[in-house]
């Protein structure tokens, strides 16, 4: 490759853990070598703008839930895209969502199907990231199925959590989005930390490490 290769990453964060990955990741890359963007999507939607306008959540149970079946459907809204993403022939393109009801954010999903995506996408190596509570399989399997419709070459995915079981990583989820501080309980019961698991760090640096393999064609141990 004659000249630095270059990566683009393409993300939306609510509450800055989807962020914190891509810039691990997109340290890895410079490391490597790499002219690295990144493009973070505002959601713009006048729907849904003003409850993610701000960090906590103002009515957490109502906001949340809200985008249930918006989520569940599918749906698509306004987003605005930075100009990084809207044009360049990158050599890697990641894909960073965090999961809102299982599946690819809104303004994730919003990209993936606009027209700059296609262009952005078509022939281009693509990675995706799933940043979940808990529940990311879904997200990671829509986010690869939409990279490959919009021509992307998929190369591989990653998926991050925060710790804890079924009931005590949801109420600790309401909790932090709800306040913006991590607790040791909500209601009365002991809850793991809302925040990813501190093994993102390491994952993520593995992560992009074994990405800038595949892109600079070396060997993937
Ligand atoms: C509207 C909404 C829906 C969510 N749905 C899920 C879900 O279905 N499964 C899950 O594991 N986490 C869910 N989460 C939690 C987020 O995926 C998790 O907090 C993630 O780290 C957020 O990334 P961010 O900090 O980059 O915004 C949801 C969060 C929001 C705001």
């Amino acid at each position: 490759m004659a000249s630095k290769p270059s990566a683009l990453f393409v993300y939306y964060t609510y509450s800055q853990q989807t962020g914190a990955v891509v810039e691990t990741m997109a340290g890895v890359l410079r490391e490597r070598g790499f002219e690295v963007q990144l493009a973070q999507l505002e959601f713009t939607d006048p729907r849904y703008a003003k409850r993610f306008a701000q960090f906590p959540l103002r009515h957490a149970y109502r906001d949340i839930f809200g985008m249930v079946w918006p989520q569940m459907r599918g749906k698509t809204g306004q987003i605005r895209i930075p100009d990084s993403a809207m044009h360049g022939a990158h050599d890697l393109v990641v894909i960073g969502s965090p999961t809102w009801w299982l599946h690819p954010c809104m303004p994730i999903r919003s990209f993936l199907e606009s027209e700059v995506a296609g262009a952005l996408l078509a022939n281009r190596r693509c990675a995706a990231v799933a940043v979940a509570h808990r529940y990311w399989r879904d997200d990671l399997r829509i986010l690869q199925q939409l990279i490959v419709r919009r021509g992307g070459n998929y190369l591989d995915g990653s998926h991050f959590t925060a710790g804890g079981g079924p009931v005590d990583s949801m109420l600790a989820l309401l909790s932090y989005l709800s306040t913006g501080v991590t607790r040791e309980r909500y209601f009365g019961v002991r809850i793991p930390p809302a925040t990813l698991q501190p093994s993102y760090v390491e994952q993520s640096r593995a992560f992009a490490g074994r990405l800038a393999d595949q892109v600079l064609d070396r060997a993937v141990a």
